[in-house]
């Protein structure tokens, strides 16, 4: 049958259940063995020709690629964010690209509720300071009280406020396609950008890296939040401007923001974010749970079984 290429990360470790799918199909893969869960263009072109699939990360997959992999009928994106994708050529090259939606997304959640207590709280940087040993008094504050924005409604951004109901917060968000009805079962007040960034306490983005939502966050936007607002990034780094991000922490606009993702990855130890002492970062491990690995593997193994048996994929983003 077909040879799949897998460049994300923990396939072998954590994805058993999906290489027996593979395998049982009939399938060989060829498992990129590197330290980081990216291949280079050269990486990608050593075996481009003979790939019949590919299970992927963060590496870059662009006509570039495609023009020397003729045998390739799918690209999988092990997770959901598409962006490190051509999809326009690959559906020129009648590539399917397909995604494993909502399966990361309880991961991503959790982070994102964890790091919202952390910022209040400053859980990792008191941590940071008993290990120099000190024992700093620091005054926390509450979630309880406070209103919580989420900027996009979709499949992160609803667990996130389904976990926070008993938090006793108010939760206010946008979305251009905003489903009401499981924004009134969460309790969720539906409103617009504008005001999910004027009224939040504690902003969260959850929308994906698009041509329109490039750099969204710049000054003009930090500019509106609220005076010493906290914000949480678990989305995509390209969303925030972020030299602006850091001019609004200097200032203390923003007074803490806790972020996952970022413009260049990996962030380097004397990036000027860090350098505010005013982030906690995580490198890009929203979805990184055992759980949630499984649960992507096994979904977009069988998505790439599907498009080999000459079926069409359950999710298909360049239709
Ligand atoms: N940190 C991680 O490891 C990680 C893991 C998974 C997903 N993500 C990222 O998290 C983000 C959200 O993922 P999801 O699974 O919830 O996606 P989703 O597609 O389920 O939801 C995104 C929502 O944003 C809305 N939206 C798009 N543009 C908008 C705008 N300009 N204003 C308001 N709403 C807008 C869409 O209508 C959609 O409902 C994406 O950027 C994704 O790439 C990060």
């Amino acid at each position: 049958m077909g040879k799949i290429l897998v460049s994300s990360s923990h396939f072998e470790s954590l994805c058993q259940g999906a290489k027996k799918l593979l395998l049982d199909a009939g399938h060989e893969i060829i498992l990129h063995k590197g330290e980081l869960p990216y291949m280079s263009f050269d990486e990608i072109a050593a075996v481009a020709p003979e790939i019949d699939g590919a299970i992927i990360g963060l590496d870059d997959w662009t006509e570039e690629v495609f023009r020397i992999a003729p045998k390739l009928k799918v690209v999988a994106k092990f997770g959901v964010g598409t962006d490190n994708i051509d999809k326009d050529a690959a559906k020129r090259y009648g590539i399917k690209v397909i995604n494993a939606p909502g399966m990361n997304s309880n991961a991503v959640a959790e982070l994102t509720v964890g790091m919202m207590i952390d910022m209040l709280r400053e859980i990792t940087d008191l941590h940071t300071a008993m290990t120099r040993g000190e024992w700093p008094r620091f005054m926390g504050s509450e979630l309880e009280g406070r209103t919580v924005g989420l900027l996009g409604f979709g499949a992160i951004a609803r667990l996130v406020a389904k976990k926070l109901q008993g938090f006793d917060v108010t939760i206010l968000a946008s979305d251009l396609y905003p489903n009401l009805e499981l924004a009134e079962k969460y309790g969720v007040q539906i409103v617009s950008s504008d005001e999910v960034i004027a009224h939040s306490d504690i902003l969260s983005i959850h929308i994906p890296s698009t041509p329109e939502t490039y750099h969204m966050f710049n000054d003009a936007v930090f500019s509106r939040m609220k005076p010493g607002a906290y914000l949480v990034n678990a989305a995509r780094g390209a969303i925030i401007d972020t030299d602006a991000l850091v001019r609004a922490l200097q200032s203390g606009r923003v007074a803490k923001a806790a972020l996952d993702a970022f413009e260049h990855e990996p962030l380097h130890a004397d990036d000027p974010l860090l350098l505010t002492g005013k982030v906690i970062c995580t490198p890009h491990t929203g979805a990184e749970t055992k759980e949630s690995y499984h649960r992507v593997s096994m979904c977009v193994a069988q998505g790439v079984i599907d498009v080999l048996n000459g079926k069409d994929p359950m999710f298909w983003v360049n239709r």
